[in-house]
């Protein structure tokens, strides 16, 4: 883990509602895997004072990462004003990556929301190991889809679920995604998105026996693992979502519902 200054190259808007950064971070970009993420001081001032963590979006060999996010508060508010040439300070890769090796030969990847924002990255790393990927993606409105076609040209298998749209199916990913599950024997599982999506994922693997990951989110303030406010209860464990996961068994974590 490293600090570093992400000179912005671009900002723009891949769906509404949803801003995306591409940063010039060379050592950044050579060293992050699917999953980690970066501490990005919002402003080149310190106000406000915490960093606001964003998982790594994508990487590219000309040293350049992409971060992809919604308008939520402040930070982000102040991070969409930023113009192309600032330098913004960015703390990582930070937390331990997807494992995407391993003896399976059908990733399943379930996204939900900005769940999508590790789910590309994690995507341009499976393509990679030559498995087959299913990518199931649910947003809210069709319109925040983006890169469908890059996708498709992939190879990637596409099921997309949304609540208001034409797009897929109508209403939750894990409508569609429940029945077709036992179909994938082979297969491993990853996921991100919103906690009632991920209890509601915990509750349908209980009888399909494939290792899944999933990647959570908490509020941060170190992001190192030295102040315990990202604490979760992960199997017999209390774990830093920070510093031990964000990436976890989805089986072991308490959502405490
Ligand atoms: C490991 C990790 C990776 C993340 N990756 C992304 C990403 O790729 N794209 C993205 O848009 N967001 C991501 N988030 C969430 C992002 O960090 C928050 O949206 C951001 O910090 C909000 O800052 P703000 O100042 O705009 O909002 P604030 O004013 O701090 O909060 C506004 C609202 O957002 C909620 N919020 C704040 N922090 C978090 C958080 N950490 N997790 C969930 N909700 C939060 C608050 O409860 C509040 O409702 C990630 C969070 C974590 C922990
Ligand atoms: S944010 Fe401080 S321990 Fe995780």
């Amino acid at each position: 883990m490293k600090q570093h200054r992400m000179r912005l190259i671009e900002q723009n808007q891949p769906a509404p509602g949803i801003m995306r950064m591409i940063f010039k971070a060379p050592d950044l970009a050579r060293n992050s895997r699917p999953g980690q993420f970066v501490q990005i001081r919002v402003t080149d001032t310190f106000d406000p004072l915490l960093r606001r963590p964003f998982s790594i979006h994508r990487t590219h060999s000309n040293g350049t990462i992409e971060i992809l996010y919604r308008i939520v508060g402040r930070g982000t508010r102040l991070m969409s004003r930023t113009r192309p040439g600032v330098r913004l300070d960015g703390m990582g890769p930070l937390g331990n990556p997807f494992q995407t090796e391993g003896n399976f030969s059908t990733a399943l990847v379930v996204a939900g929301g900005m769940g999508s924002a590790p789910a590309f990255m994690l995507i341009d790393t499976l393509l990679k190991t030559g498995k087959s990927i299913h990518f199931f993606w649910g947003v809210r409105c069709d319109d925040e889809f983006f890169h469908l076609e890059w996708l498709r040209s992939s190879g990637v298998e596409l099921h997309l679920a949304c609540e208001r749209g034409d797009t897929g199916h109508q209403g939750l990913i894990t409508d569609i995604l429940e029945p077709m599950m036992n179909r994938y024997p082979d297969s491993k599982g990853f996921v991100c998105g919103p906690k009632p999506m991920l209890e509601k994922m915990q509750r349908m693997i209980r009888t399909f026996p494939i290792p899944w990951e999933v990647s959570l989110e908490e509020k941060m303030a170190c992001g190192v693992g030295v102040c315990m406010g990202c604490a979760v209860r992960v199997g017999q464990k209390i774990q830093m979502v920070c510093s031990d996961g964000p990436v976890f068994d989805l089986r072991e974590v308490d959502f405490g519902s």
